[in-house]
């Protein structure tokens, strides 16, 4: 092949390895001219056919043509991916300036708000905070707290016992017990915390919510009880509330009394949460009895105190409008989201 076919053809080469839009495409092309069976490598096998003076001037023109197709190639290969990278980050464009998406954050649940609202009142009031244990002895559930071995509610039906002799607390008065042994008066104590009743009705749960709290002091009185718990009440339900005090017993407290409050659902008007009667049940109340202060190591002559433990989850299924006290056991996402 003369050497001025040679340039045709690389100008050719050049045409087409131009035209070629994808890396795909051009390693096509650029096989039809350098790869086993191109064009190139053919004139390079016909060298031997050739007279020996031209053999030497077409192979290397040959040669110079086979480089300049390979140096287009790689050039348009550059450009071609160029392209493509340029392409895709057009294609992916980031806008950097949008808002982002907010992690989902979680709450807390509607029972630890209502604890920890009712903590707070007290806590403004000058009451500190105690904890107590779950799994408790017979004298500090009991004992200590002047309910004698036959009393009812000792029922196997009403505590869980343990094999070792421990109960689950039935109440939160066992806290009472705990501070106050071995330490000396003035107190001001909320302990807040769960409790166990052995009682499967449906409308009971085995496990639910008290708040405790007492103070003892040198002239403590009942006034001084419903003058807190009445500052309790309207924290918690309003300004409005009313509260009701019924006579009760309680053998760790004399006089003891239930509260009620007035029922802030219906308006005086009688309703379901209510049961129509516009009254609600709280919790219960008293005067420490004088020898749960002597069981404790407390001179009883000098000091005395009120005590009171109300349910914390009806406050809150209340204040959330959840019917049922279960579905604030369960954990359940589907309700807990809608609060
Ligand atoms: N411990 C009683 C109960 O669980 C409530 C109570 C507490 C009553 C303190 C009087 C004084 O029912």
């Amino acid at each position: 092949m003369p050497t001025a076919d040679l340039d045709a053809l690389v100008e050719e080469a050049r045409a087409a390895i131009a035209a070629t839009e994808s890396p795909d495409d051009l390693t096509r092309v650029r096989a039809g001219y350098l790869g086993r069976k191109g064009t190139i490598a053919e004139v390079l096998r016909g060298i031997g056919k050739l007279a020996p003076e031209e053999r030497s001037q077409v192979g290397a023109a040959a040669n110079t043509a086979k480089r300049r197709v390979e140096t287009l190639a790689d050039e348009r290969r550059a450009q071609l991916e160029q392209r493509a990278t340029l392409q895709s980050l057009e294609e992916h464009r980031l806008d950097v300036t949008l808002a982002g998406a907010a992690p989902a954050a979680g709450h807390l649940h509607p029972i630890t708000r209502v604890m920890r609202d009712m903590v707070d009142f007290f806590v403004s009031l000058g009451f500190s905070l105690e904890e107590g244990p779950e799994v408790e002895t017979d004298w500090h559930n009991f004992e200590a707290l002047n309910i004698p071995k036959d009393h009812p509610a000792r029922d196997m039906q009403d505590t869980f016992y343990l094999e070792d002799g421990h109960v689950l607390r039935t109440h939160t008065s066992n806290v009472q017990i705990r501070v106050m042994t071995g330490r000396q008066p003035p107190f001001r104590f909320v302990a807040p915390g769960r409790v166990y009743r052995h009682d499967l009705s449906p409308r009971h749960s085995p496990m639910f919510n008290q708040i405790e709290g007492f103070m003892v002091d040198e002239r403590v009185t009942f006034a001084d009880l419903k003058g807190v718990l009445l500052a309790f009440g309207r924290h918690l339900f309003g300004d409005d509330v009313e509260l009701r005090f019924r006579a009760n017993h309680f053998p760790f407290t004399e006089p003891s009394a239930e509260i009620d409050y007035s029922c802030e659902l219906c308006d005086s008007q009688g309703c379901k949460m209510c049961s129509g009667t516009c009254w609600v049940e709280w919790g219960g109340c008293g005067m420490i009895h004088p020898r749960v202060l002597e069981r404790c190591g407390i001179d009883a002559q000098r000091y005395q105190g009120f005590a009171f433990g109300m349910g914390i989850d009806r406050t809150a299924s209340r204040r959330y409008g959840i019917p049922h006290l279960r579905h604030l056991f369960e954990g359940d996402l589907r309700v807990l989201e809608q609060i």
